[in-house]
């Protein structure tokens, strides 16, 4: 009898045995020595959670706010280039299993499926999470309008325009295997005179010219109704930059340690980008939202994403290691562990809700190391 699969790890065995060489070490690998990709799962296990007991869980739910609008539940799948290049089922199935799923759903200006095709099996589930395209940084504008626009008429909410990747990362794992995309995956809407986002030479006298700024940003804000969010900020100045001209989220992201090796874990970096934000929203009444990705694999891990700070995550990798494997349902499936996984440790934290969630249900281990030793030293 086959080995059953009952978490997010076995979906990643069952991957990279259904992958080939080339595409496992596309969509399992990251830049460099890895560092940062292995240090994103470490980061969510090196805090603790500090449950409360004999609270009130009648009624409970996993709802969120995400840009003024409730959902679900606090989760969406990642932006992920060449899906069809995983499985047939590609991004259609993708779509499919997170709005089976009530998760949302970014979809990649790499996306190898048409956005026509994708939006309307998202938008036809009633009780579905968000559908947000995302972006690159195009030079050629008259290109980017008119792309914007099938975004908008096709039923997009949001744009994430990514910016932690101006040059593409130094990919080892890449480099050794090749990337080579099978006959008939291509990113269908990416602009054809465009570098392909693999190609690593002449960086600085190509892609990085094209790079946006923060003055891009206020022209993206000017040409569209959409909200926009900015996704790869890892700073809390360009957090604060993102909330004064009031875009309307910030995803917390290292590329899933794809662009910049030895870039702390998000875990880590969450916290101090939430405070400084909250303290910001309080000033300005301006609610920019907070997401985070890289390294979740467990429902203790979402729930410490939203203490620390997020109102939702993204999850890239074990969303596309679902899809390798078994297609629609191998995500389905994915997004269900989480959630079950998630409710279990809401409940058993003391929380009815996520907004029950708060800061006080979590503790870096190391303080709950001292907080016992100095409970030891009252009783001895
Ligand atoms: C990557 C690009 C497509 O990480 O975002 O491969």
């Amino acid at each position: 009898m086959p080995t059953p699969i009952v978490n997010l790890q076995d979906h990643e065995h069952a991957a990279q045995a259904a992958l080939s060489a080339s595409a496992w070490a596309y969509f399992s690998g990251g830049a460099a020595d890895e560092i940062t990709l292995r240090s994103n799962l470490r980061g969510w296990q090196q805090w603790g959670l500090a449950p409360r007991v004999l609270q009130d869980l009648s009624g409970g739910h996993t709802r969120c706010t995400l840009l003024g609008k409730t959902w679900p539940f606090p989760l969406l799948v990642a932006p992920m280039a060449f899906q069809r290049w995983a499985h047939a089922d590609g991004e259609a199935g993708m779509a499919m299993a997170a709005a089976a799923q009530q998760c949302g759903l970014v979809l990649s200006h790499q996306t190898s499926t048409p956005l026509h095709t994708v939006a309307p099996l998202m938008l036809a589930e009633p009780d579905r999470g968000p559908l947000w395209f995302q972006l690159y940084w195009p030079s050629d504008k008259v290109y980017l309008q008119d792309l914007i626009q099938q975004v908008e008429a096709a039923g997009y909410e949001a744009l994430v325009l990514t910016v932690d990747a101006p040059v593409h990362g130094v990919r080892d794992r890449e480099r050794r295997k090749g990337i080579q995309l099978p006959l008939g995956v291509r990113a269908v809407h990416w602009p054809p005179e465009a570098a392909p986002s693999t190609d690593t030479s002449g960086l600085c006298a190509g892609l990085a010219n094209a790079a946006p700024t923060w003055a891009d940003v206020a022209w993206l804000q000017s040409m569209t109704r959409l909200p926009i969010l900015l996704k790869g900020i890892t700073h809390p100045q360009d957090a604060l930059q993102a909330a004064r001209l009031q875009v309307a989220g910030v995803i917390v992201s290292n590329h899933g340690g794809r662009t910049l090796d030895t870039l702390p874990d998000t875990a880590h970096l969450l916290a101090p980008i939430a405070v400084a934000v909250r303290c910001q929203n309080t000033a300005t009444n301006h609610t920019m939202n907070i997401l985070v990705d890289g390294g979740i694999r467990r429902g203790t891990d979402i729930f410490k994403a939203l203490a620390l700070g997020a109102d939702a995550v993204l999850l890239g990798r074990p969303a596309v290691f679902g899809l390798a494997h078994a297609g629609a349902q191998g995500v389905a499936h994915v997004l269900r562990l989480l959630r079950d996984e998630f409710e279990m440790t809401l409940a058993l934290c003391g929380c009815a809700q996520v907004q029950d969630i708060h800061l006080n249900h979590v503790a870096a281990l190391e303080q709950h190391v001292n907080v016992h030793l100095q409970g030891a030293k009252g009783l001895a």
